[in-house]
C-alpha cells in the first residue's frame, strides 16, 4: 500500500551519513549543521477514503450543567500503516483520545486513571482552571502508575483546546497521549456548517517495514529541530485521506497540532477556506486565508468547502523552513474534500463573528529572550540565557496587564505558549495562548493575568516543541493575588 517504504529506509543512511559528517558539534548552524541536516524522507500513503470522525467522550452525569468523563492512559494497538500495529499510548484506547465536549459555564469532573508503565498528567492546553488543576507546575504532582487523580474545573471560556502529558511530554505526547476538548458557547452566532469535526495534525516516526514506532531520541537532528515523524496523522490515521462532500456546503474544521516539532502550513487547493478563530477565541469577523501556519499547539478554527461540482480541494501542508538554512518540509496531502456531481449550494457566512475589547494598558513590560547553546554534543534551550530550572521565576500581578517582548535570538522558529492566561499579540485584536515567534525576530504580547478562581499560582511557559521544553526553554511565572 506504501509507495515509498524502501526510499523511506534509504533515507535513514543518507541521514546516518549526513550527521556523521558534521563534524565538531553544532558550531556551525548554517550549512552542514543539524539544521541543514535533511529530514527523514515521509511516507507517501495511497489516497484512502473515509471520514473525520473522532471518538466523544461520554457524559455520564445526568445533570445538564456538568459534564463527567472518565478517561484511563494506556497503551494500545493502533493501525496507523495497514495491516502493521503500532504500540501507542493512548487515552481510553483511541489516538486521539475522546473528543470532550461541554458548553461555557459547566463544570467539567474527569476522572483519570494512569495505567502506563511511568508517571504521568492531564494538562487542559489553553484552557483557564485553577492552578491546582492544571497538570503542570509545581502544584500538580504526577500521577504514578495505577494512580488515580480527579480534574474538576469550570469551562470558562468557548473554544477549540486539548489535554496532554506534561511528563516527558515530548516522548509522551509523541506516543500519542493528546486529545481534544471543545466548549460550546450558545450565545455565538449559529454558523451555517453541514459539519463540526476535529482535524488534529501529528506526526509519527514508525518503522515502515514493522509499524513499529521509533524514538530517534538521540538523532542529532531530533535533539535540535525536535522530533518530526515520517507519516503525517490527521485524527490519528494516515494522512491523505478523502471526505465525501457537496460543493458549496461549509464544513467547520477545528485544525489542532499535536506535532512534537512540525510545522504545518496550511493550504486548501481547489477550494475556500475562511478562518474563524485562533486558539481558543472566535475572531472579530471571518478572515479568508489562502495560507495558515499551524504550530505544536496552536489552533485555528475554519469553515472550508470546495467551490464546483465534481471537483477536489486538498487540505495540504506545503513546504515551510522553520530554521535559517534549513530545507523546508515536503509538501503533505492531508485530506481531501471530495465533491459530488450535484449542483453547489450557496451558503453565506455571517459577517461578524465576536467583538472583542482592548485589554487595559500594560503595567509592566518585560523582555523574554528564547536561546540555544551546545553542552558538548547536546543542545541545550534557553529563555534569558538560562535553562529550567535555572530560569528565575517572574512574578506577576493578579489583574494586571503585561507586556511581554518575546525576542527570539536562535536561528530557529519557537512556538511560545503560557498555561494560564490568554495573551494578545500588539496590534492584533485576537486572544491566544500559543504563537509562533520566527527565527530572530521579537513578537510582542500583551499577557493579561485577569482573575479566574484559583488563578493564583506558578503558571509555565514555554516553547512547544516538546523537546525544546523538556531541553530547558520552559520557566514559570508566579501570579500573585
Ligand atoms: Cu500544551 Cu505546557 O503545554
Ligand atoms: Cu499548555
Ligand atoms: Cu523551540
Amino acid at each position: 500500500m506504501l509507495t515509498t517504504s524502501s526510499r523511506w529506509i534509504g533515507a535513514f543512511a543518507v541521514l546516518a551519513a549526513a550527521g556523521g559528517g558534521c563534524g565538531g558539534g553544532h558550531e556551525g548552524h548554517g550549512s552542514g549543521g543539524p539544521h541543514a541536516m535533511p529530514a527523514a524522507a515521509m511516507l507517501t500513503p495511497e489516497a484512502w477514503s473515509g471520514s473525520l470522525a473522532t471518538v466523544t467522550a461520554t457524559d455520564t452525569n445526568v445533570d445538564p450543567n456538568v459534564v463527567e468523563v472518565t478517561l484511563r492512559a494506556t497503551p494500545a494497538e493502533i493501525e496507523y500503516l495497514p495491516g502493521k500495529r503500532t504500540t501507542a499510548w493512548t487515552y481510553g484506547g483511541t489516538v486521539p483520545g475522546p473528543t470532550i465536549r461541554a458548553k461555557l459555564g459547566d463544570r467539567i469532573l474527569v476522572h483519570f486513571r494512569n495505567d502506563l508503565p511511568e508517571p504521568t498528567t492531564i494538562h487542559w492546553h489553553g484552557l483557564r482552571l485553577p492552578n491546582a488543576m492544571d497538570g503542570a507546575g509545581p502544584a500538580a504532582t504526577p500521577i504514578p502508575p495505577g494512580g488515580t487523580f480527579d480534574y474538576a474545573f469550570d469551562a470558562l471560556d468557548a473554544g477549540t483546546y486539548w489535554y496532554h502529558p506534561h511528563v516527558a511530554s515530548n516522548e509522551q505526547v509523541d506516543r500519542g497521549l493528546y486529545g481534544a476538548i471543545v466548549i460550546d458557547d450558545p450565545a455565538e452566532p449559529a454558523l451555517p456548517v453541514v459539519a463540526d469535526e476535529m482535524v488534529v495534525l501529528d506526526d509519527v516516526m514508525l518503522d515502515a517495514a514493522t509499524g513499529v514506532q521509533t524514538a530517534m531520541k538521540d538523532d542529532e537532528r531530533a535533539l535540535m529541530m525536535g522530533l518530526e515523524g515520517n507519516l503525517a496523522l490527521v485524527n490519528g490515521r494516515r494522512s491523505n485521506v478523502g471526505v465525501a462532500v457537496r460543493a458549496g456546503e461549509w464544513r467547520r474544521l477545528r485544525l489542532l497540532s499535536s506535532a512534537n516539532a512540525r510545522y504545518f502550513k496550511l493550504s486548501l487547493a481547489g477550494g475556500t477556506m475562511i478562518q474563524l478563530a485562533t486558539d481558543g477565541t472566535l475572531l472579530e469577523a471571518p478572515a479568508p486565508v489562502s495560507e495558515l501556519l499551524l504550530v505544536p499547539g496552536e489552533r485555528a478554527d475554519v469553515v472550508v468547502r470546495v467551490d464546483s461540482a465534481s471537483n477536489t480541494a486538498t487540505l495540504r501542508a506545503v513546504p515551510y523552513a522553520r530554521a535559517v538554512g534549513s530545507e523546508p518540509t515536503t509538501a503533505i496531502d492531508l485530506v481531501r474534500l471530495v465533491a459530488s456531481a450535484e449542483p453547489p449550494v450557496d451558503v453565506k457566512m455571517p459577517a461578524a463573528l465576536r467583538p472583542h475589547s482592548p485589554l487595559s494598558p500594560s503595567s509592566k513590560t518585560r523582555t523574554i529572550r528564547l536561546g540555544e547553546r551546545t553542552d558538548g554534543a547536546r543542545p541545550v534551550f534557553l529563555i534569558n540565557d538560562a535553562a529550567f530550572p535555572a530560569v528565575p521565576t517572574i512574578d506577576a500581578k493578579l489583574g494586571s496587564v503585561e507586556e511581554w517582548a518575546i525576542q527570539n535570538e536562535s536561528d530557529m522558529d519557537h512556538p511560545f505558549h503560557l498555561h494560564g492566561f490568554f495573551f494578545q499579540p500588539v496590534d492584533t485584536r485576537v486572544r491566544k495562548d500559543t504563537v509562533n515567534v520566527p527565527a530572530k525576530t521579537t513578537v510582542r504580547l500583551l499577557v493579561d493575568f485577569h482573575a479566574h478562581a484559583g488563578a493564583a499560582g506558578s503558571w509555565m511557559y514555554h516553547c512547544h516543541i516538546l523537546e525544546h521544553a523538556e531541553g530547558g526553554m520552559l520557566a514559570e511565572v508566579m501570579v500573585n493575588e
